[in-house]
C-alpha cells in the first residue's frame, strides 16, 4: 500500500494557507481540516456564554464539545472570534485535546490536508509534504483589507496592519507549540503571488515529493 498523502500547511494569520488547502484537497481529492476553526469553535463557545477567554477549566470543557463534523465556517470566520481564537491557543490543556481531535482526523489510509500553525511540527510531524506559506505582514494586511471592501466594508490599513502584528506575536511567541516552520517544510512565501501562483508552486513542490525526490 502505498504512503499516506497527508499534507501540512502551517503559516501566519492571511499568508493564503486555507485557500491554498483547499484548492490542493479538491486536486488531490483528499478531506481538508482547517484546524483553526477548532480554536474558533472554542473561542466562539466562550463568547457565546459570556465566560472570559482566560477561563482554563471553561475554554478545556468547550474544547471537549467540539465537533469537527460541524465547524461552522459562517460563524466563526468573523474577525473578533479569530482575535480570541488566538487567546485560546495559548492554554496547553485546550491544545492537547483539540491536536488529539486533529489527529484522529489526519489518521486515514489515504492521506488528508490539514492547515494551521502546528500541524508540521506538532500534530502531524510525520507529514508527507509540509509547506511553510508567508507573506509580508503588509501584504496581509493589503489583502484583507481588499477582501473587507470586496464584501462591501471599509477599514483602515494601519489598525488592520497593527492587528496583523499582533496575533503574529501571540501566535509565535506563545511557550506551547508557537508558530515556526518545521526543520523539513518548504518555505513558500506568497508575497508576490496571486492564489493562481501560489498554488502552481505548491503543487509543483507536491508532485516533486510524489515523484521521489523530496519527502518532507
Ligand atoms: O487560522 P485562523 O486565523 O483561523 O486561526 C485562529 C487562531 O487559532 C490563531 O490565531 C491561533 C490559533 N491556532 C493555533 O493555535 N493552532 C492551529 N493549528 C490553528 C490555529
Amino acid at each position: 500500500m502505498s504512503r499516506p498523502l497527508l499534507i501540512a500547511i502551517d503559516g501566519p494569520a492571511g499568508a493564503g494557507k486555507g485557500t491554498l488547502a483547499r484548492r490542493l484537497a479538491d486536486y488531490y481529492h483528499l478531506p481538508h481540516l482547517d484546524t483553526g476553526l477548532t480554536y474558533r469553535a472554542v473561542a466562539h463557545m466562550l463568547i457565546a456564554k459570556g465566560w472570559p477567554l482566560g477561563d482554563a477549566p471553561h475554554a478545556v470543557e468547550a474544547a471537549r464539545r467540539v465537533d469537527l463534523t460541524a465547524l461552522d465556517r459562517t460563524v466563526l470566520s468573523a474577525h473578533a472570534v479569530g482575535e480570541a481564537a488566538s487567546k485560546v491557543a495559548v492554554i496547553p490543556e485546550v491544545r492537547r485535546i483539540l491536536v488529539e481531535k486533529q489527529r484522529a482526523f489526519a489518521a486515514r489510509p489515504d492521506g488528508a490536508v490539514l492547515d494551521g500553525r502546528d500541524i508540521g511540527t506538532v500534530v502531524c510531524p510525520e507529514a508527507r509534504v509540509k509547506l511553510y506559506v508567508t507573506a509580508s505582514a503588509a501584504v496581509r494586511a493589503r489583502r484583507r483589507l481588499a477582501e473587507i471592501e470586496a464584501n462591501d466594508g471599509s477599514g483602515d490599513f494601519a489598525t488592520i496592519l497593527a492587528d496583523i502584528e499582533r496575533r503574529d506575536e501571540r501566535d509565535m511567541g506563545r511557550a506551547d507549540s508557537p508558530l515556526r516552520p518545521a526543520e523539513d517544510a518548504h518555505l513558500l512565501d506568497t508575497s508576490e503571488m496571486d492564489i493562481e501562483a501560489a498554488f502552481q508552486a505548491a503543487r509543483a513542490i507536491v508532485e516533486e515529493v510524489l515523484a521521489g525526490g523530496n519527502e518532507a
